[in-house]
Formats: structure tokens, C-alpha cells, sequence
């Protein structure tokens, strides 16, 4: 298997992950592959299709007959494009029970391997470094406080519509930082050859040039 440069960004929701590895793909010229909108395309075929959460024989054989793919920005489940849909709120509750299955995981972990065979990439998760490229060529964990995190994401969801209560979207992001952090199989933590970035108080810029500094230096 011919592996290109790999790029893995982890770190908790709302810590800038996406924004971060967008723009440091566009300015590498790299693939950028956004795992969490794997597990949140999967999650809406299982909403769409009334899958039940705890038939895993069914959940596992629906996986195995999925397609994801990324193209232009935009996501794609089984050719139909889910770019905005992949974000709404009943997903944002389910996402996270979904991506605790470890058979779930063990599956798209497998996918996300055999999609950057020959590319260059930027990958963002929760175990991308860890798990699902632990020889990544760079790995970033990238954090933020809580308070700047909840504030980030209700600008973000104020952009779509959403108006939410910061104090809500606070209280949601502990819970999902609590699930992500506590669940059996491949929780989100920081691998040990990560750098950790806090990005409270950087912007995009400063940040991706960060990053592409700590290319030349390893
Ligand atoms: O980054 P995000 O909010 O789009 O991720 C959605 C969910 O998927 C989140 O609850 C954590 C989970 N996830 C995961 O378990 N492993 C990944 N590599 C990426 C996301």
C-alpha cells in the first residue's frame, strides 16, 4: 500500500478541528477528509431508514452497504448529498451512541484506512492519531476551553438558524465531551507523539501556520 503524507488533527468538539484541517488541506493542496461527517452521514441513513440503534446485525450489514464520500466540499451518503442535513440537530443527538458501537467503529475506521491509499492527507476525528493512523506523519491535538468551545458553536449554529441558548449548547458540549471521552472504544485522547495546540485565543491563520512550521520541523 503506497501511503502519502498524513496529517492527523484530533481534539474535542468545537475546538476548531474542521475549520483548522479545510484550510490547511487547501493550502497544502491535500485531501481533506472529515471523519466525524463519516459517523454523521451514517447516523442519518439510521434515522432516514428507522434502523433500530440496538440491532447491531442490521446496523453492521447497513454500514457494509454504505458509500461515503467527499467531492468539492460537499458529503455525499449513497450519492445523494447530505452536506447540510448531516448537521441537524436530531443527528447531533444520536452521533455520539452511534460512534460508541464498537462495530461501527471497527467498519468505518477500516473505510477511512483504504481512503487515503495514495493521497496526501488531512484527516480530523477523535482517533485519528491514536487509532486510525497512529504512524501519521504529524499529529495535532487540537483544544480550546469549554466556554470558548460552547461559544464557537452557537455562533456557528446562529449562522444556520439554530438559536440555541449558549448555556444549552455549553451544557451539550460537556455531555458529548463526557461520551466522547468516557466510552470503551477508542476514546478521545491525546497520542503521545501529538502536539497540542490551544486555539482559545488564535485564529485560523495562525494556527495552519503553526502547523505547516511543525511540518519542517519533524
Ligand atoms: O466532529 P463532529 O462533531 O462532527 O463528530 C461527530 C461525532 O462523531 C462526535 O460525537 C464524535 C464522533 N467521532 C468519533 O467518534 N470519531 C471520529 N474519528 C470522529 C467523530
Amino acid at each position: 500500500m503506497i501511503m502519502g503524507y498524513i496529517i492527523a488533527i484530533d481534539g474535542p468538539a468545537g475546538a476548531g478541528k474542521s475549520t483548522v484541517a479545510r484550510n490547511l488541506a487547501k493550502r497544502l493542496k491535500f485531501t481533506y477528509i472529515d471523519s466525524g461527517a463519516m459517523y454523521r452521514a451514517f447516523t442519518f441513513k439510521i434515522i432516514e431508514n428507522n434502523i433500530n440503534i440496538e440491532d447491531k446485525e442490521n446496523l453492521v450489514h447497513s454500514l457494509r452497504n454504505t458509500d461515503i464520500k467527499f467531492q468539492n466540499g460537499r458529503v455525499y451518503l449513497d450519492n445523494n448529498d447530505v452536506t447540510e442535513k448531516i448537521r441537524s440537530r436530531e443527528v447531533d443527538m444520536l452521533v455520539s451512541k452511534v460512534s460508541s458501537i464498537p462495530e461501527i467503529r471497527e467498519i468505518m475506521v477500516d473505510i477511512q484506512k483504504r481512503m487515503v491509499i495514495n493521497e496526501n492527507i488531512v484527516m480530523d476525528g477523535r482517533d485519528i492519531g491514536t487509532v486510525v493512523f497512529p504512524d501519521a506523519n504529524l499529529k495535532i491535538f487540537l483544544t480550546a476551553s469549554i466556554e470558548e468551545r460552547a461559544r464557537r458553536r452557537t455562533k456557528e449554529n446562529r449562522s444556520k438558524g439554530i438559536n440555541d441558548k449558549y448555556e444549552d449548547v455549553l451544557l451539550e458540549i460537556k455531555k458529548r465531551d463526557e461520551a466522547d471521552s468516557n466510552r470503551d472504544i477508542s476514546p478521545l485522547r491525546v497520542a503521545n507523539d501529538a502536539i497540542t495546540i490551544d486555539t482559545t485565543n488564535k485564529n485560523v491563520e495562525e494556527i495552519v501556520n503553526e502547523i505547516i512550521f511543525l511540518m519542517g520541523e519533524i
